[in-house]
């Protein structure tokens, strides 16, 4: 479903010029619960706006506050005219700032505005040809008829006052429409997935011939304003940074260390589920080609002290989210004073941690931390990376120098290997896994894989299986392996590593690994299955 990032004209331009980039102009994102609605985020982003998702019910004077350059209303699986379904402040519709309204987003607009929404009998899912009805600053350039995706069972039986149809298809009569003197859109198919080939232009053209965007925003400009705005935020008091090695704690500290030098203190908590010799590595990463100092507290005993008989995925979590903070708090108490604690939250662990946007998304996993940490807490939050992508914080990072090794370190959650155990955890069980893990990452290296994997991950299954070494009968423990190719974790495929590669594997860790007599390799994609295991 994703999309391609069309070249921008505006862009370019800014770039090609040397201009500064301009200062950050938000397209606020509505949603409504669509799958696709961090798509869209990411598509104005990449056109070279910044864009932010949020709550589909915020309040307009909220929103006014933060001057939004234009307005997008997702789509979303609620049917607009049920009573319960989700609505948007219609304040919204007046604050001058144009809107689009995607699928539901536009049924949502003729509803509030006066319109006729209908359930329909013919659902329309997949590709349509639009019929373009009237010349309009949203189509411009692409001609009278183009192939769009829809996905809706509703429709617009009738229109608002002061709005006109702009496009028909087949099955819809109103399959986009705008109104005649106001700025506000509506299309009933989804311009922000990859199956409608001129989505990126109707965006462009919402974008900059209706919003007047500047479109200078770059992952640069995302930097300066970002350190700035940290810089202010935090005035004269001191960060603490959990870092785990992992490309989003490292890209923070990085930003931080950059917005506050010497405010900023980095603490590496090893919680005892981290992989063979990590911490080293990564406090001597942090040391000699990152130039901060680290603060090492290894808190194995007290995580996996915690951790003993519990079997259930997310209480792991929420127990490992507590744990990190308490420890924390009490590093702080021989540290000093402390008001922040910075994290590398992504979007992805909030969209999948809850339904944090009000929109009827499910709860996936509780990622350690957004739903993991305590209630009562003695920090306030920095979060500077809670709307991006990890392939955006890639870019970032390179934006702000981080050692190339780091950034392309393949992601690693911070329960660690709490949630790669299936079952309770024990020291014995996290030996084994971390010489199967070694072994398994070793040879991805070894074999040029290592880079082109988003994700490798070995897993200790539960329970034994039954064996044959030498004459002997064996009873021992399953690693799973698993490689993802994505690129953003919110969808992956799994990697198709050579058979030998995988043979070799294999062999290696049955015969180097104390405890293990079979290896297996795990085919799904994501959807339907998750990453991780747990
Ligand atoms: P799943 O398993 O949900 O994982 O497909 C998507 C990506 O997120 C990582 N992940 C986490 N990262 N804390 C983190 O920092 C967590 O609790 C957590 N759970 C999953 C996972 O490794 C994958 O890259």
């Amino acid at each position: 479903m994703k999309k391609k990032p069309e070249p921008d004209p505006h862009r370019a331009r800014a770039n090609k010029n040397n201009e500064a980039d301009g200062p950050k102009e938000l397209v606020a994102i509505l949603d409504f619960g669509s799958q696709y609605t961090q798509l869209i985020a990411r598509s104005v982003r990449e056109l070279g706006e910044y864009s932010e998702i949020v709550r589909h019910d915020i309040r307009a004077a909220k929103l006014a506050a933060r001057k939004p350059k234009a307005i997008i209303l997702s789509g979303g699986p609620a049917s607009v005219p049920a009573k319960s379904s989700p609505r948007c402040d219609k304040a919204i519709f007046e604050l001058g700032a144009p809107v689009l309204g995607i699928c539901y987003g536009m049924e949502l607009i003729a509803h509030m505005l006066g319109g006729v929404v209908v359930g329909s009998d013919e659902r329309e899912y997949g590709h349509a040809l639009l019929n373009v009805t009237k010349s309009c600053a949203l189509f411009k350039g692409l001609g009278k008829k183009f192939s769009v995706w829809m996905s809706h069972g509703d429709r617009v039986e009738k229109l608002p006052r002061g709005f006109d149809v702009i496009g028909q298809s087949y099955s819809s009569p109103v399959a986009a429409m705008r109104h005649r003197s106001q700025k506000l859109y509506g299309v009933q198919f989804h311009p922000e997935v990859v199956h409608t080939p001129n989505g990126t232009k109707i965006l462009r053209n919402f974008l900059f011939n209706v919003a007047k965007c500047h479109g200078k925003w770059s992952m640069a400009s995302f930097a300066e304003t970002t350190i700035a705005e940290i810089r202010e935020h935090v005035g004269s008091d001191r960060v603490l940074c959990g870092i785990s090695g992992g490309v989003d704690s490292s890209v923070l500290a990085c930003l931080l260390h950059r917005a506050i030098g010497d405010q900023l203190q980095c603490v590496l908590v090893n919680n005892g589920l981290l992989r063979k010799n990590e911490h080293r590595e990564v406090v001597d990463t942090f040391k000699k080609s990152i130039g901060l100092d680290v603060k090492y507290v290894n808190a194995s005993s007290e995580f996996l002290k915690r951790l003993r008989g519990v079997a259930s995925p997310e209480r792991k979590r929420h127990i490992i989210g507590n744990a990190f903070v308490r420890v924390f708090e009490r590093t702080v108490k021989e540290l000093g004073q402390f008001k922040y604690l910075a994290q590398g939250t992504l979007y992805p662990d909030v969209v999948e941690s809850n339904s944090a946007f009000g929109g009827p998304s499910a709860v996936i996993k509780t990622h350690h931390n957004v739903g993991g940490l305590p209630e009562r807490m003695t920090f306030k939050l920095i979060e500077p990376f809670r709307y991006l992508f990890k392939d955006e914080v890639r870019q970032l990072g390179r934006e702000i120098k981080v050692p190339e090794k780091t950034i392309w370190r393949h992601p690693f959650p911070g329960p660690g290997l709490a949630v790669r155990i299936i079952g309770p955890i024990t020291r014995g069980k996290l030996r084994v896994l971390r010489d199967a893990d070694a072994i398994f990452i070793e040879e991805l290296r070894a074999n040029k894989l290592y880079g082109k994997i988003w994700q490798a991950v070995a897993v200790l299954l539960s329970g034994k299986a039954v064996g044959v070494m030498g004459d002997e009968r064996t009873y021992a423990n399953v690693i799973g392996l698993r490689a993802v190719t994505s690129r953003d974790g919110m969808t992956a495929d799994w990697a198709r590593i050579p058979q030998k590669v995988l043979a070799h594997i294999a062999n290696r860790i049955i015969n180097e690994v104390k405890g293990v007599n079979r290896v297996v390799y795990d085919v799904s994609s994501k959807p339907p299955s998750t990453i991780e295991w747990e």
